[in-house]
């Protein structure tokens, strides 16, 4: 595009915002494929447009389009740089010199000659047709890639197929479903037991919405089991937290609070005709004593509780009146050191119902886990993180020479669109590719090897866990202080 119009996509010119001085520069600077760089600006702000200008400028330079990587994390961002490449490359063959010249300086590159006219109208056969051609892919596809290519090492199925979001989600359910078809089979089971648990104390809730919130954290809660050791030791985590006894349980705690030394439930019925001779509230208050003795258990905790603290559980302004306090002062005293002695065993039993909770769920999304899991081995499935997992594992396991020779070989140049989106082990394995790249072993003679990644941290999926910029900052810095020592050049 040249002087702030350009060649519409259907051949309409369109007027666009002309772009300021300063954004061209920093764009130019940023597209100079000899300098490593990191690119963090805002929505719309050209960096896609960079990239592709770099990759467009590493061909004009000369570079084999097999030895250009350019990932990226979805499928559209990927379509989306592709077809940037492609249609700008396309539309050079169609050139006249004068306007091809000017393409060409535009890219970045001062003086256009006859040579470079024509090496810049063969690009597009050029990257199309090289076998395994420039690659423009999402990480998981260059995952894929991998893993066919190395099924032994990876310890995969050689012949693996790759589920998709929609498909994982099918078979997610059908493994919760499972949970609830043995779980119901089997009400003593542990899952049986679980999702008892995790049902009573959340009476609005079905069977399914307990196994979908446990589903849904699942990532969560089995990450925290593997680190615990095993759901007990998690569950152990909880009791610390919440400052709890391991062994402390509800039931007791329940006990403790219905059969006290002030107002045990054998002296209630006592109470309540007591309580009947004064005033309307405490009537009101005899009636309640009355109603907790229908009950048993957890229902007549709350019952009990219910003449201590008021609907939305807080505690009551008075618990007696005051002509009631005047006429029965031993049994207001009673009252008063109730109220007193139950506060702390409220506590205690919120926080075991916590506990209790999160250990059932903790078994529920283990028990379902574990079914998908199963379902993926014996069709041969990888999914989505099963494919940077596996990858990861490789790398991790083999040497870097090993990576070297194997898997980066081809690869000089990096290219990294939406990096904001590139989660920790994603990183890991974009640092496996060029961990070569600044170890002087894989340098080749007169090759400078680059990493170009370009972001905006705002726009992260990640940023609701804070992860996402400083992820990206840290590997800037990361791979700059590596860049740098190797003598290499890095723009921050
Ligand atoms: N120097 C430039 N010359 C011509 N067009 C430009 C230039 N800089 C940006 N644009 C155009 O501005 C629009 C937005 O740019 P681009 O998509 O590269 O931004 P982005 O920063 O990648 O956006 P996003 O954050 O949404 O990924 C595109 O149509 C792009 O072609
Ligand atoms: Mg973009």
């Amino acid at each position: 595009m040249v002087g702030g119009w350009r060649l519409g996509t259907r051949g309409m010119v369109m007027a666009l915002r002309p772009i300021p001085q300063a954004v061209r520069a920093a764009q130019a600077r940023a597209s100079d494929p000899s300098s490593s760089a990191f690119v963090s600006a805002n929505a719309g702000s050209g960096k896609t447009h960079v990239l592709v200008q770099r990759v467009i400028r590493l061909l004009l330079d000369g570079v084999a389009p097999e030895r250009i990587l350019c990932i990226t994390f979805t499928k559209a961002a990927a379509a989306n740089m592709a077809e940037r490449v492609f249609s700008t490359l396309g539309h050079w063959v169609t050139l006249d010199d004068a306007a091809l010249d000017a393409a060409i300086v535009e890219a970045g590159i001062a003086r256009p000659d006859a040579r470079l006219r024509m090496s810049a109208r063969k690009l597009f056969a050029c990257a199309l047709e090289t076998p395994g051609g420039l690659k423009v892919q999402t990480i998981h596809a260059l995952c894929t890639r991998l893993l066919q290519q190395f099924p032994f090492e990876a310890n995969v199925p050689a012949r693996f197929a790759v589920i998709d979001e929609r498909d994982q989600n099918e078979m997610m359910e059908r493994a919760n479903l499972k949970v609830l078809l043995d779980a119901s089979r089997d009400v003593n089971s542990a899952a049986g037991r679980a999702l008892n648990t995790a049902m009573a104390s959340a009476a609005d809730v079905t069977f399914k919405d307990v196994v979908r919130e446990a589903c849904l954290s699942r990532d969560h809660f089995l990450a925290w089991n593997q680190r615990a050791g095993s759901i007990e030791a998690a569950a152990a985590q909880v009791s610390a937290a919440l400052g709890v006894a391991t062994g402390d349980t509800i039931e007791a705690v329940e006990r403790e609070i219905v059969n006290g030394p002030h107002l045990p439930n054998s002296r209630w019925k006592e109470v309540a005709v007591i309580l009947e001779s004064t005033s309307k509230s405490d009537r009101k208050q005899a009636d309640r004593l009355r109603e907790a003795l229908v009950f048993s258990g957890s229902a007549q905790v709350d019952a009990y509780l219910d003449v201590f603290l008021t609907d939305d559980r807080t505690p009551r302004d008075s618990v007696l009146s005051k002509k009631f306090r005047d006429n029965n002062a031993v049994i207001a005293a009673l009252f008063d050191a109730e109220s007193l002695r139950i506060g702390p065993l409220i506590e205690r039993r919120r926080a075991l119902t916590i506990r209790d909770r999160t250990q059932a769920l903790l078994q529920i999304a283990t028990v379902a886990a574990a079914n998908y899991q199963r379902e993926k081995q014996e069709r041969g499935l990888l999914d989505y993180d099963d494919l940077i997992e596996k990858t990861l594992e490789m790398l991790d396991r083999v040497s870097s020479g090993w990576v070297h020779y194997k898997l980066d070989r081809g690869v000089d140049h990096v290219l990294i669109d939406e990096a904001q989106d590139t989660s920790p082990k994603q990183w890991d394995i974009v640092a496996h590719i060029i961990s070569e790249f600044t170890s002087g072993k894989g340098a080749r003679e007169g090759v400078e090897r680059t990493i170009f990644a370009v972001g905006d941290e705002k726009q992260s999926i990640f940023s609701f866990q804070g992860a996402a910029p400083r992820e990206f900052d840290a590997r800037r810095r990361l791979l700059q202080r590596k860049f740098v020592e190797a003598g290499l050049k890095f723009d921050p």
